[in-house]
């Protein structure tokens, strides 16, 4: 058991390993290389009875934990979307683990609070989000669009929902693109999957408006209740901007509380060359997004904005004896803006990271990605045999191996799923796809914190050999 008095002595070791992990990341295999369980048995059956050596812990972070990490914040991570972090991050939650505050209403520490009011409200106005909206720290975009959908249903139900149980006519709109999270809160709060209707799309995969009005119309029809609408700037798989100003003005017109989900592409709105995504943001009713994807803030932190932050209180809010307080009514208990009681301090680390960067070098570093996506698009589209099915946007694209004359789908998508592998295979990059039309496609994300153009070059080059080597071994008969 270490004693805080002892705390430099048995945090020199820690520190100089992360400041050792940190500045030779790259020799690690961006990807965990281990099979499944081998992790687990390596970790004893039994919690040891007796007091372990910090030495021997660290030794064992060496060579029983580390070879199981994913290094996310490798600079050749270009998977799903990232989870970037930066060093001001990283020792703000140093701290924020050091005071250990759980910080569920202002008088568990009235500093979080009101930092966390305050950092909303930084990010808001830097974002161009109206003034009129309040904000919240979450754990995730999923809980912030459960959060949503409930204050949805229960503005939908006259505040009867909570009490009562939820009627089973109710019906929330996204489109085939929404992330799973929006189908997984429709499932929790009650509103039941199978009212999830899913809006076709336009050939970019946007939303497309005219269909969001028909379904609607159809459900009122039949006498169900339209909900809430989920429309998502920059949906997962392509990062398709669903038009927002079009699918504002129908929910006004029919009274639907509007979810704007922009997860990942809503940092983007930082440049105001960006900001078109959210004409009609004024008609929306709530708006998530994360810095701890492309914000250089570590996972975890969602921003959740609403409107009317009284109907968010008045569908989260219950009052125990215990946690009555004088303060009451004059602060933001945040437990009532979310579902968990118990709160993280994680406005520290936003506070961190927009006073070390400014708001201006957060720009520039977005800038910078969205640059080497473009470089990175321009080379990859001289090489021979590969097309970008999807049109770039901000730091993401994505492309496939077309071989000339195959036309069997099955066998590009086999090809394009060795394609990958290959790509992958190296330990210096790594890569995820997904399904368009049923095609499969390769996407590229260059969103990590300190990434350059020697790793964007590096990654042409893994991608070219790796297309090389796939197309000599493909045989197009199976
Ligand atoms: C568009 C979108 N929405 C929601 C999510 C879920 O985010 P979280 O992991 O914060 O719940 C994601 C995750 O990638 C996403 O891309």
């Amino acid at each position: 058991m270490l004693d805080p008095k002892d705390f430099k002595e048995h945090s020199d070791p820690v520190i100089g390993w992360i400041d050792h992990y940190l500045n030779n990341i790259t020799k690690f295999p961006v990807k965990a290389q281990v099979a499944p369980g081998e992790i687990y048995h390596a970790i004893p059956q039994e919690a040891p009875l007796l007091p372990e050596p910090m030495e021997k812990i660290m030794e064992d972070l060496d060579s029983t934990i580390l070879p199981g990490i994913t290094h996310w914040q490798h600079p050749g991570f270009h998977a799903y979307f990232p989870a970037n972090s930066s060093v001001e991050s990283v020792l703000a939650e140093s701290i924020t683990s050091a005071i250990g505050a759980q910080c569920m209403i202002w008088d568990t520490s009235p500093a979080a609070a009101e930092l966390e009011q305050r950092m909303v409200e930084w990010l808001r106005d830097a974002m161009g989000i109206p003034s009129g909206f309040e904000g919240v720290i979450q754990d995730s975009a999923s809980s912030a669009s459960l959060v949503a959908l409930i204050t949805a249903r229960e503005v939908a139900t006259g505040f009867r929902s909570n009490d009562e149980g939820v009627p089973g006519n109710l019906r929330i709109y996204g489109s085939a693109e929404t992330h799973s999270s929006i189908e997984k809160a429709i499932g929790v709060c009650g509103i039941g999957k199978r009212n999830l209707v899913k809006v076709g799309t336009d050939p970019k995969l946007q939303m497309d408006p005219s269909l969001l009005k028909k379904v609607i119309g159809q459900d009122l029809e039949r006498g169900l209740k339209p909900c809430a609408v989920v429309a998502t700037l920059g949906t997962t798989g392509t990062l398709a901007v669903d038009p927002l100003k079009e699918i504002a003005a129908i929910c006004k017109k029919e009274g639907i509380w509007l979810h704007v989900d922009a997860a990942y592409a809503g940092t983007a709105l930082l440049l105001p060359e960006y900001r078109w995504m959210i004409e009609g943001i004024e008609q929306a009713d709530s708006f998530v997004f994360n810095p701890h994807k492309w914000m250089f803030t570590n996972f975890d932190c969602s921003v959740y904005f609403v409107k009317d932050a009284g109907l968010l209180i008045k569908s989260f809010e219950v009052l125990p004896e215990y946690l009555k307080t004088k303060s009451r009514g004059r602060v933001n208990d945040y437990r009532d803006w979310s579902v968990p009681l118990g709160r993280r301090f994680r406005a520290l680390k936003l506070w961190f990271v927009i006073r070390s960067y400014g708001v201006e070098g957060i720009r520039e570093k977005l800038r910078e990605h969205i640059r080497l996506n473009s470089y990175f698009c321009e080379v990859l589209g001289t090489m021979d045999g590969l097309v970008m099915p999807v049109e770039p946007f901000l730091n993401f694209s994505c492309f496939r191996l077309q071989p000339d004359g195959v036309t069997d789908p099955e066998a590009v998508n086999q090809l394009n799923e060795a394609f990958l592998e290959e790509i992958n295979r190296s330990g210096e990059l790594f890569l995820t796809h997904t399904k368009v039309d049923g095609h499969y496609i390769i996407r590229m994300i260059i969103g990590q914190t300190y990434v350059s153009q020697s790793h964007v070059e590096l990654a042409l080059s893994r991608i070219k050999e790796a297309a090389t080597l796939t197309m000599k071994n493909f045989n197009p008969l199976g």
